[in-house]
């Protein structure tokens, strides 16, 4: 089976990297057999071609993952590459939607939040960029309890 996933979030530079990140060590980790394209992209131009802020680059790294994408702009077109396109927060699933427009590539558009199970005061997954390290750290709690709800997903064949 082969599925193809997009992590979008606002800059491409924080959370949605370190999703790809995530998602891509867990798949090999736990599922090595599923034949999935992870990547991430961002709603916004301003920091493309950059690596990952490099503050997320170092919390990630102490848990092991290597959050090195290069920064993206994501299009309608782009979208259709993709079986599912994350959005890590309401904004961000509010822009994609308007990017598709109303036809049925809506469909692709979910919220990372959907899959957590261990966070459930969280419907979003908050962008750190303003914040500190905590924020830092909860943005990679959460993004790592959805990466383990999509596997699951995946593995029960639900996704
Ligand atoms: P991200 O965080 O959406 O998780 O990559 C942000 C990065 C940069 C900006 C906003 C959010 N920015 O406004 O430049």
């Amino acid at each position: 089976m082969s599925v193809s996933i997009l992590f979008v979030c606002l800059g491409n530079i924080c959370r949605s990297p370190a999703a790809e990140a995530i998602m891509k060590k867990k798949v090999g980790e736990q599922c090595p057999w599923l034949d999935c394209v992870i990547d991430s992209a961002g709603i916004g131009p301003w920091h493309v071609g950059e690596l990952p802020d490099s503050r997320m680059r170092r919390h990630g790294a102490r848990r092991g993952y290597d959050i090195s994408s290069r920064a993206w702009q994501v299009t309608h077109a782009d979208i259709r590459r993709y079986d599912y396109v994350i959005a890590m927060d309401n904004d961000n699933a509010r822009a994609l939607e308007r990017l598709v427009g109303g036809g049925k590539d809506k469909e692709r558009i979910r919220l990372a939040s959907e899959f957590m199970t261990q966070h459930p005061d969280y419907t979003t997954v908050p962008d750190p960029y303003c914040g500190d390290d905590s924020d830092f750290e909860l943005a990679l709690d959460l993004i790592e309890d959805a990466c383990d709800g999509i596997i699951r997903q995946l593995k029960g064949n639900k996704l």
